[in-house]
């Protein structure tokens, strides 16, 4: 570099001899401890002029610290983007209404974030010129990926850099090395756990967590209270959905930000939406998270609930293979993909008679639905009753049964019913059979 750099009095940077402007470099910043540091790193050691782009999806620091420490350690500018609506509204809740829950456990709170991050650190470093992204992601988890594949798939010219991927740098080494710079900020301890947070959900790994035997510790959770420490005293609730959507809450119309921050405050008091996960990354190691996400269990819960009101059988049996792929796509990182798009489609075509209101139950730890009121419902009283009122014909079903059980009569008498088979062992293994 072709810049001189004399450091005195502690922060202050003085900075002499500027012929020319060091490249310009946005970015992903947290405010935490890894992220402050690579603020300092990508300037002093990489020769970057950094601009801190703090997005809020919620349940971020503070403002005023956050943007303190970034001039602290030296940025050239903070930026502050508040992208909570955005986020539920183009995140979130698509991924709501397709029912997009990773292996049937992780409602995908911190994998739903990356693509919105990718996409505004593209878009700061194309308004202000930068040549380069970064994040603090590091080599071994699914988070590097979402941020590279979105950033690349948005401008693949950007240059892509991964100070905490490309240099080991331990907790004690970071302190040091900004002390060194003179920052000398109170990190305070940084707590036994790996956390990510935002609007709908917290992520929590490592430490004790990493063997998967041991309980999670009281410690482990922030959002939720134990079940067996929350209210006996149930609260109700009713969530209505328009085309897949939520929009009121008892009765009301209610913002996304509005709902969801509710839902996990409510569902969180009374112990809802605790998930502890062993979970494939893509990188192929197996890792242990813990899930708090009171608001996305309840928010899916409900939504389930009214499709089976609205939507028949074979659209539920295909929307759930589909919920698969998409949970994997939105895992993976591949949000930003023309397979997004059209499954994305699907999904909304099958929302079109998703509209209705579902009554649960939120009690010690369990989000029960015990109501449901569908606009366009399948759900036919008179064909499903057993009291006075039946309009379904008995008569009908002798010759539809007579036609369903055809071939498999066929092939008892021609296959099953051999000598010595046994009827009572079917479901055991051919070579068992005697
Ligand atoms: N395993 C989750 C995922 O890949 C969450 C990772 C979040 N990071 C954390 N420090 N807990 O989406």
């Amino acid at each position: 570099m072709l810049t001189e750099r004399h450091d005195f009095h502690g922060a202050a940077t003085e900075i002499f001899s500027y012929a020319w402007a060091m490249p310009k470099l946005v970015l992903a910043y947290s405010g935490g401890l890894d992220t402050t540091t690579a603020i300092k790193w990508l300037n002093v050691e990489q020769g970057y002029d950094v601009i801190a782009l703090n997005i809020d999806v919620g349940k971020s620091r503070e403002q005023p610290v956050v943007e303190s420490r970034a001039i602290a350690a030296g940025a050239l500018k903070v930026r502050v983007i508040d992208a909570k609506e955005d986020f539920l509204r183009y995140f979130a809740f698509p991924a709501l209404a397709a029912g997009a829950i990773y292996q049937d456990a992780y409602p995908l709170a911190t994998a739903l974030a990356r693509p919105l991050l990718a996409k505004l650190l593209v878009d700061v470093a194309h308004e202000e010129g930068a040549d380069a992204v970064a994040h603090g992601c590091t080599g071994k988890g699914n988070d590097q990926v979402r941020f590279d594949v979105g950033i690349q798939t948005l401008d693949a010219k950007l240059k892509i850099v991964a100070p905490t991927r490309e240099n080991a740098m331990p907790r004690d080494f970071q302190i040091d090395y900004l002390k060194k710079h003179g920052i000398d900020i109170p990190w305070g301890d940084k707590g036994p756990f790996s956390i990510d947070e935002n609007l709908w959900g917290r992520s929590c790994e490592a430490g004790v967590l990493e063997d998967p035997w041991a309980e999670p510790p009281p410690e482990a959770y922030e959002w939720t209270r134990s079940p067996e420490d929350a209210p006996s005293t149930p609260a109700y609730i009713e969530i209505g959905y328009q085309h897949g959507m939520p929009i009121t809450l008892d009765g009301q119309e209610i913002s996304p930000l509005a709902i969801v921050t509710h839902l996990n405050d409510l569902g969180g008091l009374h112990g809802v939406g605790r998930i502890d996960h062993i979970e494939d990354r893509l990188v192929g190691i197996k890792s242990r998270e813990i899930y708090e996400s009171p608001a996305a269990v309840i928010l899916h819960a409900a939504h389930r609930a009214l499709e089976g009101m609205s939507l028949s059988k074979q659209q539920i049996k295909l929307k759930k293979y589909v919920a698969q792929e998409y949970a994997e796509l939105i895992y993976n990182g591949l949000w930003f993909s023309a397979h997004h798009q059209d499954i994305a489609a699907y999904v909304a075509s099958t929302q079109r008679h998703v509209s209705g209101t579902i009554r649960l139950r939120l009690q010690r730890g369990s989000a029960t639905v015990v109501g449901r009121k569908a606009d366009e419902s399948l759900y036919d009283r008179g064909l499903a009753t057993y009291d006075s009122g039946d309009t379904y014909d008995q008569t009908a079903a002798i010759g539809f049964i007579n036609i369903w059980g055809l071939q498999t009569r066929t092939q008892a008498r021609q296959q099953l019913l051999t000598p010595g088979a046994d009827t009572l062992r079917i479901a055991m293994p051919k070579e068992d059979l005697t």
